[in-house]
């Protein structure tokens, strides 16, 4: 049988220059997105960014930052137009990799509302250990957000 190698994704870490690509889909992605500056403190390496870029085109990213024996992933987002193709797992299983060198535990914290995104990380064995109350704003209001953790080792 022929050996079949399979293409490695065009992950590559994000830079300051990405800056407009990043914040095209973090405004689309999310109903209170990040303000530009919080965004460039962590391309200029305050985070870790990471996209997936096909010829130059930015398809999706994570931010993640690790402290104290933990790793938090602090944002992801796909292109909506790009969604339903992998392309989250994808940037989940570089998070993943990428905080078990470092950390014990992974965390993360998602609108109790999003289930899509919940489902995401369910998928990486994400499991439920709380819930802050009235933490993300919402058209209306307020909405609890979940907390979510993994252990790594
Ligand atoms: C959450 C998010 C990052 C997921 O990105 P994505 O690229 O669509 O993720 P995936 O493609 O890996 O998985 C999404 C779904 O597509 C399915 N899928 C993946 N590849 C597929 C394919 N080739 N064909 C059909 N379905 C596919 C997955 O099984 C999954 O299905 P499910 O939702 O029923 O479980 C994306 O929806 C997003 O950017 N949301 C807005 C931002 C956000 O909410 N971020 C989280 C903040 S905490």
């Amino acid at each position: 049988m022929q050996l079949q190698i399979k293409p490695l994704p065009p992950l590559r870490l994000l830079v300051p220059t990405d800056i407009d690509k990043v914040m095209a889909i973090e405004t689309v992605a999310h109903s209170h997105p990040w303000k530009r500056t919080s965004m460039e403190d962590s391309l200029a390496g305050h985070h870790r960014c990471v996209g997936w870029l096909e010829d130059d085109r930015l398809l999706g990213f994570y931010i993640a930052s690790t402290g104290g024996g933990d790793a938090e992933l602090l944002d992801i987002a796909v292109d909506p137009k790009l969604r339903k193709r992998g392309v989250g797992a994808c940037l989940m299983e570089d998070l993943v990799a990428w905080a078990e060198k470092r950390a014990d535990s992974l965390f993360l914290e998602v609108r109790v509302s999003n289930a899509r995104a919940i489902r995401l990380y369910e998928r990486f064995d994400f499991m439920e250990v709380g819930e802050r109350p009235n933490y993300y704003p919402t058209a209306k209001g307020k909405e609890n957000a979940l907390i979510m953790a993994r252990h790594l080792r």
